[in-house]
């Protein structure tokens, strides 16, 4: 065992020693509904935002910032709606250390019982050594562990091996918005000094194996809003004697992409940066099958069955997701309605060498071209709601090397190295604003259910996670 192994062992017994306390605190942040996609939970945001404010203090920051970011821009149903604050804290400024800066964000996606959860999803619910609750694992269970990390830390007394930085945003299940221009403003400021970035904000690419990650798809995401009548209707009086609003919509929805998965709008496959035999090689060491898939869809509906192919169209090519219809009727029942207004929601992941502006400017085209083909008397409007840009890296540089040499020492065994088709939109603007690497080191497996219902968090990666984390910023201390 080589010095800084022994070293870290009774760090690891007292993370051990405190799993009740650390379950304790993620059953308060994940009680708290920080929906950031849902207007009206919006206070429920700000509040997670306080608690991780009073825990941080309660821990010793130095420096602890609430930076407010003014109003949220539109598309927004709410007038003067105000974003959610960053969480800003740092602990150490010992100019003989290095400094990491860690990023999380505090907001989860909505969840309701009723889409299907076995219990309620802010309830933090422990079940054969899983823990079940929106955000367990996306992404309160990560932030909370590095938390964990510093609690252990502070109660050995053990100095910490770097200073530490942190950011915690409760707007990025919502596109990040206002983040990009903070951390411009600050990078000479208030994150000065920065050597490196690490985001826990992923996960494992299966259920087994841990990993290190070094690429994410961005996401453009849109609505497409049409509208005619003034009212909702009465289909039995007014269907097939006016312009349906829904009618055009679906046309034009139906018509972006196909079954298979393949983008139907001309110029976006174009943008894709072609495939390398370098980056062909790379898959090959990558322990994954479709049969892993399958399970964490709960489905055999994969489209491809070769690992190659689904890792390709998972990382390195884009994708387009239909995702709803504001204004439509969806409840149980028969109702005979015309809506009379609805509102289409649809992403595309983007990836190398896609321009995400031209993308706007195919998809618009191409919409409002679709659309006046319908010669429909609605109106129709196409709007970008948000975009973040994707990021692929180089993982040679100190701070994935001692991510990997952190996860053999808690996992034993060498993690793989993975790209991932999720965003994280403001990954690229730190390595740009604060010229640093970025490093993506998960807590969670791949079949957690992030944005799903019954998303968990299993304990002996909640646990074995802030070993990791701490592990980490050790021997990144020492490189
Ligand atoms: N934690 C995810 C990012 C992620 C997803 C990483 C899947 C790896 C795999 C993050 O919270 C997220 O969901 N991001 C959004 C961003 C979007 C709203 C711009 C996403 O990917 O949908
Ligand atoms: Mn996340
Ligand atoms: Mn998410």
């Amino acid at each position: 065992m080589s010095e800084i192994e022994q070293s870290l062992k009774p760090l690891f017994d007292e993370i051990n020693n405190l799993k009740p306390k650390f379950i304790e605190r993620l059953t308060k942040a994940v009680a708290i509904p920080s929906v950031s996609g849902d207007e009206s939970l919006r206070p429920k945001v700000v509040e997670m935002a306080h608690f991780l404010v009073s825990e941080l203090k309660e821990l010793g920051a130095d420096d602890v910032r609430l930076r407010d970011l003014g109003i949220q821009p539109p598309p927004v149903t709410t007038p003067d709606l105000k974003l959610p604050p960053i969480v800003l804290a740092k602990f150490g400024s010992d100019p003989a250390k290095k400094t990491v800066l860690i990023y999380g964000h505090y907001d989860v996606q909505p969840a309701l019982k009723e889409d299907g959860w076995a219990t309620d999803p802010f309830t933090l619910v422990e079940v054969d050594n899983k823990l079940y609750g929106r955000g367990s694992t996306d992404d309160k269970g990560p932030v909370i562990g590095w938390l964990n990390s510093l609690e252990a830390h502070k109660k050995l007394g053990l100095d910490l091996p770097v200073n530490l930085v942190c950011c915690f945003e409760g707007m990025e299940e919502s596109g990040s918005l206002g983040l990009d221009d903070l951390i411009a403003e600050e990078a000479e400021g208030y994150f000065k000094g920065v050597d490196t970035v690490c985001i826990s904000d992923n996960y494992w690419l299966g259920t087994k194996k841990p990993v290190l990650t070094y690429g994410l798809r961005g996401c453009n995401y849109y609505q497409i809003s049409v509208k005619g009548p003034g009212a909702d209707l009465h289909s039995g009086i007014f269907g097939g004697v006016i312009h349906e609003p829904m009618t055009d919509l679906i046309k034009v929805m139906g018509e972006l992409v196909d079954v298979n998965g393949n983008i139907l709008i001309p110029g976006v496959n174009e943008m894709v940066a072609p495939v390398t035999e370098k980056e062909k090689a790379l898959y090959d060491a990558i322990e994954f099958d479709v049969d892993e898939l399958n399970a964490a869809s709960g489905s055999s509906t994969a489209i491809y069955q070769d690992t190659k192919d689904i890792l390709m169209h998972r990382w390195r090519y884009p994708s387009l997701s239909l995702h709803g219809i504001e204004g439509a009727f969806y409840g149980g029942g028969a109702k005979t309605v015309i809506p009379a207004k609805v509102i289409g929601k649809f992403s595309i992941r983007t990836v190398p060498d896609m321009d995400s502006k031209k993308l706007d400017k195919y998809v618009f085209d191409y919409i409002n071209g679709k659309f006046a083909e319908l010669k429909s008397k609605n109106t129709l409007v196409v709007e970008l709601i948000h975009d973040g840009n994707y990021w692929v890296s180089d993982p040679f540089n100190d701070s994935f090397t001692a991510a990997a040499k952190a996860t053999k020492l808690v996992w034993n065994v060498d993690p793989d190295f993975t790209r991932e088709g999720g965003s994280i939109p403001i990954t690229l603007t730190f390595e740009e604003q604060l010229k640093t690497n970025v490093l993506l080191l998960p807590m969670g497996r791949g079949d957690d259910g992030a944005h799903s219902i019954n998303e968990k968090l299993d304990i002996p990666n909640y646990i074995e996670g802030v070993k990791t984390l701490s592990a980490y910023l050790h021997f990144y201390g020492r490189s």
